[in-house]
């Protein structure tokens, strides 16, 4: 079982954690909200509802894993999931196109060494924003954070609700932005960015 929690809305906000018992974890509607969250704006981006599955569950294979689920009558609404995570190897992932070995010594100067804990996944469903649920799901995220004694940090686009939602919640503008090179060839502007919380 989760650990559940109920809002003043009357929906069930249910914590999972790596060595948790987490069979009751609703993985196809969790898969299904994500790809249907990530298919919106402004990310517009195909996901393959197997592949979300399969990240769910390799995500469960880490020690501190965290998730949050918010459902109501047996749906999943909103999802938030983090972990801790090498801030070097986290930069080296998120910016591997733009070949800039300085920006991990950046980031990590900035946020210092060893672990963050890193957000991985956050969304809610479309007819349920805007009602605090986001936040109420960062504040869950920040809370393990915490008590892990360590930093948060994410990456995310400029142009997402979260990005003004972080820097309410007191993180900062580490690193940023993002210049790719599309699929088209032509140069995008995704304003990827990091933001994270110094301790
Ligand atoms: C980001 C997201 C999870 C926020 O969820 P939410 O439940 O709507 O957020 P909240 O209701 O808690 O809103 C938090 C704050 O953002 C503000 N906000 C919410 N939606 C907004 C919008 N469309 N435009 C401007 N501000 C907005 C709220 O007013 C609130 O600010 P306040 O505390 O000053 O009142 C949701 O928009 C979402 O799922 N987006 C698509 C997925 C995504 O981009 N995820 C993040 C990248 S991984």
């Amino acid at each position: 079982m989760a650990e559940r929690q109920e809002t003043a809305q009357g929906l069930l906000i249910n914590h999972f954690y790596a060595g948790h018992e987490h069979g009751d974890i609703q993985i196809d509607r969790t898969a299904g909200l994500y790809v249907e969250v990530f298919a919106g704006h402004p990310w517009f981006e195909f996901h393959d509802p197997d592949e979300v599955k399969q990240q769910i569950t390799d995500f469960f294979g880490r020690s501190s894993a965290n998730m949050y689920l918010v459902e109501n009558d047996g749906e999943v609404k909103g999802f938030a999931w983090g972990y801790l995570r090498d801030t070097a190897e986290l930069v080296e992932n998120k910016f591997n196109e733009s070949n800039d070995t300085k920006i991990a010594e950046q980031v990590v100067s900035k946020l210092g060494q060893g672990n963050v804990f890193y957000i991985n996944e956050i969304g809610v469903n479309s007819k349920l924003r805007g009602k605090g649920l986001g936040k109420l799901l960062m504040g869950k995220l920040l809370g393990d954070a915490e008590r892990l004694e360590v930093p948060s940090a994410l990456s995310t686009r400029v142009d997402t609700v979260l990005t003004p939602i972080c820097l309410k919640l007191g993180f900062e503008q580490i690193f940023g932005q993002e210049v790719v090179v599309g699929v088209n060839g032509k140069i995008n502007l995704t304003g990827r960015i990091i933001v994270g919380q110094k301790r």
